[in-house]
């Protein structure tokens, strides 16, 4: 249990950083804050449309890359902790690693959504998760990345993107790893298979709900293109 506890501690204060508080503080000179502005959402959407191109840029970089880290060193405490199923066959030793990577992803999800440093009120989780995706499996963050594109390329709606890949997120990811993991290479196994896609929906699910009022609008027809501030 330690290295669970270990993981989603290091995880969660490090995705407790939310970039789009701290790159808006210090562009502003600290007179505004990114969740008293436009959508009042700590994220890299809010920080394209309210403060700028290159801030923004700077919230999805730093973002991603506090997942990145809190992900690898997720599955560094998890194969450190792998000493004691010595004997374990390699797939089970490889699948007790990728279950420290979701562990440490989750928590860094909800470091930012939550964040201990900034009164637990941060952003949506979308760059967070697709930084997870990219270091838990990339086929599905490349799946993920096509289908996020071509819809906002469509519609120039960000949350649209945002909501239909969180929705696709347990598809994609079941489909990755139960046609090539399990069936084709028999890498591994169905109980990781379904573990995969039960925390692939478990963030699908926690993105949506962090959604809601921009699915309330998208209902009504009401939600805007995104706008980049000049
Ligand atoms: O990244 C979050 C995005 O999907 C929606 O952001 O600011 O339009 O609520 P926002």
């Amino acid at each position: 249990w330690w290295m669970i506890l270990l993981s989603a501690l290091i995880a969660y204060l490090l995705g407790s950083i939310n970039t789009a508080v701290l790159v808006t503080g210090i562009v502003t000179k600290g007179k505004k804050d990114i969740r008293q502005m436009g959508s009042g959402n700590a994220g890299f959407t809010n920080v394209l449309r309210s403060v700028g191109k290159v801030p923004a840029i700077i919230t999805i970089v730093c973002d991603a890359l506090k997942c990145i880290i809190a992900v690898l060193i997720g599955g560094f405490i998890f194969s450190f902790a792998s000493v004691a199923f010595q004997g374990e066959s390699p797939i089970f030793i490889n699948e007790l690693i990728n279950c420290g990577k979701y562990v440490a992803g989750i928590f860094c999800i909800l470091g930012h959504s939550y964040p201990v440093y900034f009164h637990f009120k941060g952003g949506k989780g979308v760059v967070t998760a697709a930084a997870l995706m990219l270091t838990e499996d990339w086929r599905v963050f490349i799946a993920i990345i096509v289908t996020f594109l071509i819809i906002f390329l469509c519609s120039k709606i960000i949350s649209l993107a945002s909501v239909l890949c969180a929705i696709l997120y347990a598809p994609y990811t079941f489909a990755m790893t139960f046609i090539f993991d399990f069936i084709i290479y028999k890498d591994y196994s169905l109980t990781y298979v379904i573990f995969s896609t039960a925390a692939a929906l478990l963030i699908g699910v926690f993105v949506l709900v962090k959604h809601k009022e921009n699915i309330k609008r998208l209902l009504k027809g009401e939600e805007k293109k995104i706008t980049a501030k000049k």
